[in-house]
């Protein structure tokens, strides 16, 4: 019996980073695990190399529809739906504050915090069809401490932190556990992509922004995707409202 037996998850940008190590370390403890992102090429494929236990759905998490479309879709799938992991996230624009138009500020918000709220809310009636089960949100060390960048994704991983402890609350009758992950820097492609936006050598700058966490380097997704996996997990019963930090001691 593996840890995750007979559950079912959907995990929400799920095609690469963390999502991916997520879904691949899920289905490896036991679970069956719907994919819903918008890199569909990628999602397929990783679908398909994981067997009848995954399946791909496409979806855009700040598109009411297209969330309600998905959590409907891992039902017929599946038959149920125990787990949801709220991971699909932008950092959007990297300027202070006083540069930043609207619909920069606004973008990142409609994916990383309304995104959370659309999943949350269709999830709600499946998770208590199936007599309770557990959501998991991405947040980041950026919702506990600050830091001089990307205004609007700190302000979106605040908010996770905080929409988490209410909906801990709130759904803690129904057995619906809801706890959050804050991750120092992992190296996947959103990571990626910062770094070299700031120009340079992106390996120098993976080095100097590793070197920031005591124990000496970024994470990888997998380091993430265990925390997910306890958390999902009957092991996690009595874990609700909690911040697991996965930082490599970051914010210590
Ligand atoms: P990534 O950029 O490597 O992967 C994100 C995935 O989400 C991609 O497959 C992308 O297509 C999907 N996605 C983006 N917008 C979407 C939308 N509107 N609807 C559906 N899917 C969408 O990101 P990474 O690094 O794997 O991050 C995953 C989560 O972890 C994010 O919420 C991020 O903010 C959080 N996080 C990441 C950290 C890191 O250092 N990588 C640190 C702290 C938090």
């Amino acid at each position: 019996m593996g840890r995750l037996s007979g559950k079912v998850a959907l995990v929400t940008g799920g095609a690469v980073g963390i999502g991916a190590a997520c879904v691949t370390r899920m289905i490896e403890a036991g679970a069956r695990v719907a994919i819903a992102d918008l890199h569909d090429d990628t999602g397929h494929k990783l679908a398909a190399q994981l067997g009848a236990n995954a399946r791909y759905l496409h979806a855009d998490v700040s598109v009411e529809a297209e969330v309600a479309a998905a959590i409907a879709g891992t039902v017929a799938a599946f038959g149920r739906l125990d787990v949801l992991v709220n991971n699909a996230g932008i950092a959007g624009a990297n300027k202070p504050t006083h540069e930043l138009t609207e619909a920069e500020w606004d973008r990142v918000q409609a994916v990383n915090v309304k995104g959370v709220f659309f999943c949350t809310k269709h999830a709600i009636a499946p998770l208590r069809a199936a007599g309770g089960g557990s959501i998991i949100n991405l947040s980041s060390i950026y919702g506990l401490v600050g830091a001089p960048d990307l205004p609007p994704y700190h302000a979106s991983k605040g908010a996770v932190r905080l929409m988490t402890k209410t909906d801990a609350l709130i759904y803690a009758a129904d057995h619906i556990r809801v706890n959050s992950i804050h991750p120092g820097f992992i190296w996947t492609p959103l990571v990626e992509q910062h770094l070299g936006a700031m120009g340079g050598d992106v390996q120098q700058h993976r080095r100097e922004v590793g070197a920031l966490h005591p124990l000496g380097h970024m994470g990888e997704p997998d380091d993430i995707a265990w925390g997910v996996v306890y958390l999902a997990s009957d092991e996690a019963k009595f874990v609700t409202g909690s911040e697991l930090v996965i930082d490599g001691g970051y914010t210590c």
